[in-house]
């Protein structure tokens, strides 16, 4: 049993590295739209489909789910992750409106590219510095867990295979797939 929650953590941290890779080409993107370039909203949509299908819906909850194990078996480790939560809320919200601005650039609805430049970048900074923080300050505190939680609740939701970076990646993402072996040799 301790096996599987460190097999979970083992997950959530490869997931970290893997959404590095990510909001690096985002922040690419997000540059060249800022110059005026020609930028890959096709590229950009992928990857904002991508954050809602797995690191929402999926890793976020994970760590939620671990956070309530801490909670009950050590609440006293768990005091000062109350902020976890919440900003997983604040990225899940912006990543909602960033869709949002780029369906109205399909449909050629006027949202000003200044604005999408600024939210992509308050995205790829603020999951870039949530990241940094979990992997200091939040999944060392989930070790302890190794020993004394039952990884059930956390299990159900984190068998859900990784649709991009897993080994048998959706069909959605082969084009995105095709950026990152591009741009990183992933
Ligand atoms: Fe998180
Ligand atoms: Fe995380």
């Amino acid at each position: 049993m301790s096996g599987d929650i460190a097999a979970i953590l083992g997950l959530l941290r490869q997931d970290h590295k893997n959404l590095t890779w990510l909001l690096a080409l985002m922040a690419q993107e997000a540059e060249r739209l800022g110059q005026a370039g020609a930028s890959d909203f096709d590229c950009l949509r992928d990857i904002m489909h991508y954050l809602d299908v797995y690191p929402d819906a999926v890793h976020h909850p994970t760590e939620d789910c671990l956070l309530g194990e801490l909670r009950s078996v050590r609440p006293d480790l768990a005091t000062g992750l109350k902020g976890l939560l919440p900003e997983h809320r604040r990225i899940s919200e912006l990543g909602h409106k960033i869709r949002n601005e780029l369906a109205s650039i399909q449909v050629e609805a006027g949202v000003r590219r200044e604005i999408l430049v600024a939210d992509l970048e308050d995205y790829v900074a603020t999951l870039t510095k949530h990241i940094e923080w979990e992997d200091q300050n939040l999944f060392p505190c989930f070790e302890v867990l190794v020993n004394v939680a039952s990884p059930s609740a956390a299990q159900r939701i984190m068998h859900v295979v990784d649709p991009l970076f897993g080994s048998q990646p959706s069909a959605t993402y082969s084009r995105l797939l095709h950026h990152l072996q591009f741009a990183y040799g992933r």
